[in-house]
């Protein structure tokens, strides 16, 4: 099946953790910093990538909240890479029709960066392309805590029945509400662990991990994890022939949709 086959099993979300652009440096003898800013060309690239496939929804996991412990300097240089960053790479992303958001915990950030944030989210709302969530200031514990106390305070106030509480309405609470769930999770720099991401949207995800480091991923790197994503059977609690009984009742339909 070709690569860009929309009836081959691609993705409708990819979420990606963008590690290594530290150690890519390091090994160049240049600040961290440089590492960064380089991850920015696979950003772009990895946007392109993923539109061109047809992917709906891109999430990168750009600052974490544990991310606020690094040196003072570090976190600063990245704040101002994303206000740099904001103002070039919207404008091609919204050339090209995409539409962007952002998660997380935005009041920890600059004034001027949300405000950025809430200008690429106004300007790029009517898009009808992809979707690219950048995560800033992210934690997943976090995010599972705020629908946690929303959902607390409904039942205080007897809005609901903390009895009738259904997996549906913590996700209807989460930043992701009004999207499906990653199907596939990539990890760049070598690390095999999930860190805090998408902790309720994971649970069923396929995992892809590479030791490339951030700033070396390109198309081919991503043609890699989407190979590695068509080549899993998922399964979601079922047996591998209840599977194969739904696959041929469904025989000649688009195999997008997870069984
Ligand atoms: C992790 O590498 C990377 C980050 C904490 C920052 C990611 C940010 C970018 C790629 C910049 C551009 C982002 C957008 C969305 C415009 P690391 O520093 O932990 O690397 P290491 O593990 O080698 O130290």
């Amino acid at each position: 099946m070709s690569e860009t086959s929309t009836a081959s099993k691609w993705p409708r979300h990819v979420a990606v953790i963008m590690d290594g652009n530290g150690r890519w440096a390091k090994k160049r003898f240049m600040p961290r910093a440089a590492g960064h800013h380089a991850g920015v060309k696979s950003v772009r690239a990895t946007v392109e990538g993923c539109a061109r496939r047809g992917v709906e929804v891109l999430t990168l996991f750009a600052f974490s909240s544990e991310n606020w412990k690094r040196p003072a300097e570090e976190v600063s240089s990245l704040m101002n890479l994303f206000v740099q960053a904001l103002e070039r790479e919207v404008d091609v992303m919204h050339r090209n029709g995409i539409r962007v958001r952002f998660i997380g915990q935005r009041s920890l950030l600059s004034d001027q960066l949300q405000q950025g944030m809430a200008d690429a989210e106004r300007r790029t709302q009517a898009n009808t392309g992809m979707q690219v969530v950048i995560a800033v200031a992210y934690g997943g514990r976090w995010d599972l805590l705020q629908a946690t106390s929303r959902l607390a305070r409904q039942c205080a106030r007897g809005e609901r029945d903390a009895e009738q509480l259904q997996e549906a309405d913590i996700s209807a609470n989460l930043e992701l509400h009004d999207l499906p769930d990653p199907d596939l999770f990539i990890r760049t720099g070598g690390e095999r662990r999930i860190s805090n991401f998408l902790l309720w949207n994971l649970a069923y995800t396929e995992l892809y991990f590479t030791d490339v480091l951030w700033p070396d991923f390109g198309d081919a790197e991503l043609a890699d994890a989407f190979t590695y994503f068509n080549e899993r059977q998922r399964r979601f609690g079922l047996t591998a022939e209840q599977l194969e009984k739904q696959s041929a009742g469904k025989a000649g339909s688009a195999m997008r949709e997870p069984g």
